[in-house]
């Protein structure tokens, strides 16, 4: 390992009045002359908050990658950053994924950092993390909370989110009553964690994994299990190793070869059609473009092998006792670029070349598996010209090559008013058609493109229909939906001219979405079309409006893209009182 010169030096190294102020101050923390003598310094990005249950186990996570820090010559400062909670943030945490990737960007160029340990877990906190690191491009490696345990409710296992919804559909079907609603709602979440299907977070955490930018088998090791505080000391030991050497950076990392691994992984777990947008986003800020024609590329060529809800049966306990994320990039290996670097200085292939199955049924091998292609594919066609995503492992098979007349509604509170009004003509072979759902037009792109189906379809015995919307879809949900359509209804994407009654044609072998109309008419109406009214005339909603890429760019900031390396004069110049 070569030494390099510590960025930290700048601040604490100094024979100035500059150097007295930054040792002075921070000695108020009670801190000894001892860790201002030219140890690195690892800063610990800690998104934790009560208001995100998900990360509100990672002060204990940060108190062990302080021991690895310490116990490895290094001086961990841990510092907080704002925090994404997917079930309480309104209107969604979509809105603000950017806001906290430059929250965690500007803090790593500003403070004092020889290198960071990121710690996350709900959803977007992975990839905000993950594109802030990516910009400011000091060694980083990041640490996931970890999935909960697995949900108990009497005799059945329940999965986050993947179960409220089938629950909640048998509720509106009265085929479950008042008490059992209430038993179930405390059996789901019973531990710290994320959410324990492979949803979004899971999602993100495996394409960290995969990326390279975590220890191997960080992705699945449940949050209360004592082996995921473990990794978390050898993250930090790790930290100080990477400051020392002033590598690896992301920039090393997030390589064109890691993200088609990344995407291959996504596949092959049945992953969460999220990971797509983060993905895209995670890269532009590495300078990398992914067009969303590579993840299909790749899907008809991976195989689905992780059998977990909401594609699966199991959950993520399962998911690890089989031998996680590690276990499925052996078996991928024969796909993957096996030589594409990783935070602890060994390559990929290296770190899972020993990886052990102890479970077929919940890892597939190669050579049997749950499909024969990947568990998300992209959609081309006049109603989507930049793209639309669909998750056809979690899709029903009979609706995969389907024609429909299209019900439509012009915006979330449209479909929840109208849905259930027996006047409305739907029945199970409709198509249900959400609008002003996406980026702009929500705002904020959340999570409602899994429309809600008619309650008397559903006590008819219907449990899937096609949906179209320029919304995402939750990780943990299911069905026959069609997303991410680019570019969406708000900015006058051809979905923005839909109507009752038109006819649509999703042929997902062929992977086309198309609106049966001529160009002559989609002319017309296009001509005919006005925009909404912006939602936001000022602050954060305002920027976010003015800048948010569409879905299949990844819905980073247009001035967000790339990166601004730290430099030497960033440090310069006094900064005390
Ligand atoms: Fe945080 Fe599901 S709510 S991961």
């Amino acid at each position: 390992m070569t030494a390099q010169p510590l960025r930290s030096r700048n601040w604490f190294g100094r024979d100035d009045l500059d150097g007295f102020v930054h040792r002075s101050w921070l000695k108020a923390e009670g801190f000894s002359e001892q860790m201002f003598d030219g140890r690195p310094v690892i800063g610990i990005g800690n998104s934790w908050s009560e208001l995100t249950n998900c990360n509100a186990h990672l002060r204990q996570l940060a108190d062990a990658v302080k021991r690895g820090v310490l116990s490895a010559g290094g001086f961990p400062l841990e510092f907080p950053t704002i925090s994404l909670g997917e079930v309480l943030m309104k209107p969604t945490t979509m809105l603000f994924r950017n806001l906290m990737a430059m929250d965690v960007e500007e803090c790593i160029r500003a403070y004092p950092l020889d290198a960071v340990v990121l710690l996350s877990g709900c959803d977007k906190t992975t990839p905000a993390m993950l594109m802030g690191a990516a910009s400011a491009d000091v060694p980083a490696i990041m640490v996931t909370g970890g999935p909960m345990l697995r949900g108990r409710w009497r005799t059945e296992d329940l999965g986050s989110g993947t179960d409220n919804w089938r629950l909640w559909a048998e509720r509106r079907a009265g085929r479950l009553g008042d008490e059992a609603w209430a038993e179930a709602e405390s059996c789901m979440s019973r531990s710290s964690g994320h959410c324990m299907v492979m949803g979004t977070a899971s999602t993100m955490a495996s394409m960290a994994e995969a990326l390279g930018m975590t220890l191997p088998g960080n992705a699945a090791i449940p949050a209360p299990d004592s082996r995921r505080y473990a990794l978390a000391e050898l993250a930090g030991r790790r930290a100080v190793e990477m400051a020392k050497a002033g590598s690896p950076k992301p920039s090393e990392i997030l390589t064109r070869e890691a993200f088609d691994n990344a995407i291959r992984a996504d596949m092959a777990i049945g992953g969460s059609t999220n990971a797509i947008i983060h993905l895209v986003a995670i890269a532009g800020r590495a300078g990398i473009r992914v067009p969303l024609t590579r993840f299909d590329e790749l899907s008809r060529t991976t195989p689905l092998l992780a059998n977990v809800r909401p594609s699966g049966k199991y959950l993520m306990e399962d998911f690890f006792y089989a031998g996680g994320l590690p276990a499925v990039l052996k078996e991928l290996l024969p796909l993957l670029h096996g030589g594409a670097a990783t935070v602890n200085g060994k390559t990929l292939a290296d770190n899972v070349g020993g990886a052990v199955c102890h479970n077929e049924d919940v890892i597939r091998p190669l050579a049997m598996p749950l499909a024969t292609e990947g568990g998300t594919v992209i959609l081309t066609g006049n109603l989507c010209p930049g793209g639309a995503v669909l998750k056809q492992s979690a899709a029903s098979p009979h609706l995969l090559t389907h024609r429909g007349r299209a019900v439509v509604f012009e915006d979330h509170a449209d479909i929840h008013r109208r849905i259930d009004d027996p006047s409305v003509p739907i029945d199970e072979t409709s198509v249900l058609v959400l609008k002003h759902v996406g980026p702009r037009g929500a705002p904020g792109m959340p999570e409602w493109g899994a429309a809600p189906i008619p309650a008397r379809l559903l006590k008819q015995g219907v449990k899937d229909m096609v949906r179209i919307s320029d919304a995402r879809m939750s990780g943990t949900s299911y069905g026959t939906v069609v997303l991410h359509v680019a570019p969406e209804s708000a900015v006058g994407g051809p979905l923005a001219l839909v109507k009752d009654g038109d006819e649509i044609e999703l042929d997902v072998p062929k992977r086309t979405l198309t609106l049966r109309m001529s160009d002559e008419e989609l002319a017309r109406r296009r001509a005919a079309w006005t925009p909404r009214p912006p939602h936001y005339e000022r602050g954060y909603g305002r920027l976010f409006l003015d800048h948010v890429l569409q879905a299949n760019e990844g819905c980073d900031f247009d001035f967000l893209r790339g990166k601004t390396p730290v430099r030497a004069e960033d440090t310069a110049g006094p900064s005390h009182s």
